[in-house]
């Protein structure tokens, strides 16, 4: 368990050389939560995975640049054919996408619609673009609940977090059949009920808040369970409380200390190195260079595309 102190000195001719840079190019920067607390110097927008989507839709630069991690440039690429994407870590992959294939995905559709024809498949947008392009719609962990009660199917297929399917079956109440798909992210799943409980002892006044993507025992122990940017938006805004146990990625206490910087932070997280692999000087070549482009074939983009728009129908 960590109390966050804050950041080391900022480079402010590196961050005047990228916003020459942006301007020239006429570049946007989307920022996960996640991100360093450098990178929201620079940043247009900072947010969860839904609001850099819907970023992506609306933007008229003619260059994103996504600081995260490659499923979320890959959406933003998916939504923005004409525009040019690109992601600064050309190696920020997510290790809980990796856990499905559209192969695999392909073979237990084919499987569970013989037993249950009226089949979806809610794909958790943590996925490829070929992932996405197999799924009926896709959902963020802001929305995962609406996105569901909003099929007229009921029987899901929910991949590939498998804490997130079991969040939200118990938030419909069984009122459809969830079937998850085995995966989980690695940075959540190792949180342990016991580094929670500690925590929860040596802070007795602050409450609690943990991403969905958490154990449901981990769940269990929390105040408040919502994405990262219901973390920013409301969950530690419009409480009362001046002190919080946060359960997620680590970067997300610095995300928060600069939203409330009134209010004390305590985390009970780990780190994903990919979500950490952004810099400054990373963005800056990055802009020069115009690399790491992202794109997605064609025939996979419009098919992925339709699980987007459904999903921001929903929204
Ligand atoms: P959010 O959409 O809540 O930001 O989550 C993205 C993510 O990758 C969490 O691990
Ligand atoms: Fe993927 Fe987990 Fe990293 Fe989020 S924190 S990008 S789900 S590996």
């Amino acid at each position: 368990m960590v109390k966050h102190s804050p950041q080391r000195s900022l480079d402010f001719e590196l961050i005047d050389e990228i916003n020459r840079l942006k301007k020239s190019k006429n570049a946007v920067i989307l920022a996960h939560n996640y991100q360093k607390a450098e990178i929201f110097e620079v940043a247009d927008f900072i947010g969860d995975s839904l609001k850099l989507s819907v970023e992506a839709n609306k933007t008229d630069a003619d260059l994103i640049v996504f600081c995260g991690v490659q499923f979320m440039a890959e959406s933003a690429a998916i939504m923005n054919p004409d525009k040019k994407v690109i992601l600064p870590a050309l190696d920020a992959g997510c290790q809980m996408s990796d856990m499905i294939t559209a192969e695999a995905l392909r073979a237990e559709k084919t499987r569970l619609k013989k037993i249950y024809p009226d089949l979806q498949v809610v794909c958790y947008v943590n996925t490829t673009a070929e992932v996405k392009a197999e799924s009926d719609i896709c959902c963020t962990s802001s929305n995962a609940v609406k996105v569901v009660e909003s099929l007229d199917s009921d029987n899901i297929l929910f991949v590939p977090d498998k804490n997130l399917a079991r969040y939200v079956e118990r938030k419909i109440q069984g009122a459809k059949n969830i079937i998850p798909w085995e995966g989980y992210c690695p940075i959540h799943e190792r949180i342990t009920a016991e580094y929670v409980l500690k925590a929860k002892e040596m802070h007795p006044k602050a409450e609690v808040i943990a991403h969905p993507e958490c154990r449901t025992e981990i769940l269990d122990l929390a105040d408040t369970v919502c994405s990262t940017g219901g973390m920013v938006e409301k969950a530690v805004t419009e409480s009362e409380a001046s002190e919080f146990i946060i359960i997620t990625e680590c970067g997300m206490t610095g995300r928060l200390m600069r939203s409330a910087p009134g209010k004390k932070f305590y985390t009970v997280c780990n780190i994903c190195f990919d979500m950490q692999k952004t810099d400054l000087s990373v963005v800056k070549e990055a802009l020069e260079k115009e690399q790491f482009v992202v794109e997605v074939p064609e025939n996979i983009r419009l098919k992925a595309l339709k699980a987007l728009d459904r999903m921001m129908e929903v929204s």
